[in-house]
């Protein structure tokens, strides 16, 4: 964990301050060690691997499972309980299933979008400030977080233009995007779950998240965690997939019946065998319109894939803080996205 770092994270619980208890220290970073609320619930969590594992809640077992020997030593000698009371989540079992197959796709592909033939890195910047809805000079000196930050492709974006980082994920992905971003040490990675972050109220001047809230199983709640983080004058981008036309769907919803059932190998034969028939359908002309009626790219497409683009609540967070006030009103437009 970078040293910088520290006086932005909050216990997840309680939202107190954390006390920092190295294992491992090289370079001003903190490979492996505890951060205590101390003054607060006594809830602990782990660094590994540089790491802040701050999942809590009916996850915590996740981010426990991480605490070694050493981690129990230290334990023991500030007089903590390695236990802890499990606490129910309507949403546990989207999240563990989140975890598992976002986890096993940024680890077998941790090079997409940083090393990947067809989208190269000019390419990626590209796609990052279309979909942040950010300029360069927008990021400029800011404190950024990165929430459901995947491989870290994007929050390397952020870090390139901003001056401090925070990308946040739920599962093994954060292992990749560590991995990613280590040589840039204004971006610190945290295992944490959009629901409950580790972040005290207005904390960041951007908060941004792509691709993510419609993968929470409660989109309107995720989105409703994220807008109290903004400081007063900040912004929040959403992007959301958009949805397909009639048919598209309808293709879509059965095609998905059946696929998110499948085993990851069997999902990985079907995945490349989709991958053919596009490069086929790419080298007669016909790969757009043909994805405008299923599913042969990573996102969908439909008509009306444009609309993914109006929620442009920045400008209006600029406008209508307090947050109660902006919760509100972005409640509505998220309601109304052609608002
Ligand atoms: C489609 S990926 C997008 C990743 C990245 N933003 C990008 O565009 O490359 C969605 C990510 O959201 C994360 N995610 C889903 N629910 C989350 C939650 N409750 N808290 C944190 N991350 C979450 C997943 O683990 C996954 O890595
Ligand atoms: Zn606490």
């Amino acid at each position: 964990m970078r040293s910088w770092a520290l006086r932005y994270l909050r216990c997840p619980r309680c939202s107190d301050r954390l006390e920092l208890h190295a294992i491992d220290e090289r370079d001003r970073e903190t490979i492996s060690g505890l951060l205590v609320c101390a003054d607060g619930c006594r809830t602990w969590y782990p660094i590994a691997d540089g790491v802040p594992r701050m999942l809590h809640g009916a996850l915590r077992s996740v981010a426990v499972a991480h605490a070694t020997d050493a981690h129990r030593r230290v334990l023991a000698d500030l007089g903590l309980e390695v236990r802890w009371e499990r606490e129910p989540d309507r949403l546990e079992s989207v999240k563990r299933s989140t975890m598992a197959s976002f986890g096993f796709e940024w680890t077998e592909f941790r090079g997409f979008g940083w090393d990947d033939p067809i989208f190269d890195l000019a390419y990626e910047e590209g796609v990052f400030l279309r979909k942040s809805l950010l300029n360069p000079p927008d990021l400029d000196g800011q404190l950024v977080l990165d929430a459901g930050c995947g491989n870290g492709r994007y929050s390397y974006w952020a870090a390139r233009h901003g001056q401090w980082v925070f990308g946040v994920d739920l599962g093994d992905a954060v292992d990749a995007a560590a991995r990613n971003t280590a040589e840039f040490q204004n971006i610190q990675i945290v295992q944490g779950d959009i629901f409950g972050l580790p972040f005290a109220p207005s904390t960041f001047d951007i908060v941004f998240s792509i691709g993510v809230l419609m993968h929470t199983g409660d989109a309107r709640t995720a989105f409703e965690s994220l807008v109290p983080l903004v400081a007063l004058g900040g912004s929040l981008s959403i992007h959301v997939y958009g949805k397909g036309n009639p048919l598209y769907e309808t293709v879509d919803r059965s095609l998905r019946a059946r696929t998110t059932k499948l085993a990851i190998p069997t999902m990985e034969r079907f995945t490349e065998r989709a991958y053919r028939l596009r490069r086929l359908a790419d080298r007669v002309g016909m790969a757009r319109a043909l994805n405008r009626f299923v599913r042969l790219d990573s996102h969908p497409v439909g008509f009306h894939s444009r609309r993914e683009f109006v929620l442009r609540t920045r400008q209006h967070l600029k406008v209508l803080l307090p947050h109660d006030l902006v919760g509100r009103e972005l409640q509505d437009l998220l309601a109304d996205p052609l608002h």
